[in-house]
């Protein structure tokens, strides 16, 4: 199931509503511990593809190195927007610039960053060797790509029962879009030096409501019929029901660090 990127993150309502399920549920910080995998260094030149709204450097003001110049592109004006809103007021960041742009078109120059992050966003490219080419090509010599991206295991529970309602796989759709071991291969082709880390958590899920939205907040829920709207519905509280209210489920996510050649 396909998603229009430039309609689903048009603003950052979308994005919110998903945010709320990890806000209730998660027992640590994911960007916490995404900060400490990336070890950022003072003054390092960092290129933000698909930013979002910046929630990774607001999450992190606290720890962040001194004297940062962050580069922020994303396909979506208000994401844009927002995030340049943010970061300007963390005083980690010396200079912060904004560009509404693709990622499979980036007009930064060759060999101009200490690291390019994509964090939760490969998954919606429409041409990801394209964008991994551009992502690298920015790189300086030494500098490294960090890309995140869910794990198969994601939120099992939770889109199993989605497929008990679509016709859908009963995996995280961004997946099934970009496998994660495909998105590996496509790194090992471009990088010598790759490790990968997984981050994991467990959700005890008491709530339906916040389910349902979630899963209304994409297709194809978002699209979906009243019926099958109080279906899924349906299918969640029953579900919470056989588990005497709570149900278990991982949030697991995947960091790719890969690392340009040195010089020489
Ligand atoms: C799930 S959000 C992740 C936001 C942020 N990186 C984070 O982890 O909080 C995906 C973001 O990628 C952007 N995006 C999707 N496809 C893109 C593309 N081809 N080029 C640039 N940005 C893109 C969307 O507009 C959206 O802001």
């Amino acid at each position: 199931m396909s998603v229009d990127v430039s309609q689903q993150y048009k603003t950052s309502s979308n994005l919110k509503t998903r945010a709320n399920l990890h806000r209730r549920y998660a027992n640590k910080s994911w960007f916490e511990w995404a900060f400490k995998q990336m070890e950022l260094q003072e003054n390092d030149k960092i290129a933000d593809v698909g930013c979002g709204t910046g929630w990774f450097w607001t999450a992190n003001q606290h720890r962040l190195p001194t004297g940062l110049e962050v580069s922020l592109l994303d396909q979506s004006a208000q994401m844009i927007a927002e995030a340049e809103e943010a970061l300007v007021k963390l005083p980690a960041i010396k200079q912060v610039t904004t560009c509404v742009e693709q990622a499979e078109t980036i007009p930064f120059e060759d060999a101009s960053f200490d690291v390019v992050m994509a964090m939760h966003m490969v998954y919606h490219l429409s041409d990801t060797d394209k964008a991994m080419d551009e992502m690298r090509r920015i790189l300086k010599p030494g500098g490294r790509l960090i890309i995140t991206l869910n794990s198969p295991t994601n939120l099992q529970q939770v889109y199993e029962l989605n497929s008990r309602v679509f016709d859908v796989a009963p995996i995280d759709p961004s997946v099934v879009i970009a496998p994660p071991n495909k998105i590996a291969e496509r790194l090992q082709h471009r990088f010598n030096t790759l490790s990968l880390q997984t981050y994991k958590d467990v959700y005890a899920i008491d709530d339906a409501e916040t389910v349902f939205s979630t899963l209304t907040s994409y297709p194809p829920g978002n699209e979906a019929t009243p019926q099958l709207q109080e279906q899924l519905m349906g299918e969640i509280t029953r579900k919470l029901e056989e588990h005497n209210g709570t149900m278990h489920t991982p949030h697991e996510v995947l960091m790719f660090v890969a690392e340009a050649p040195r010089k020489g």
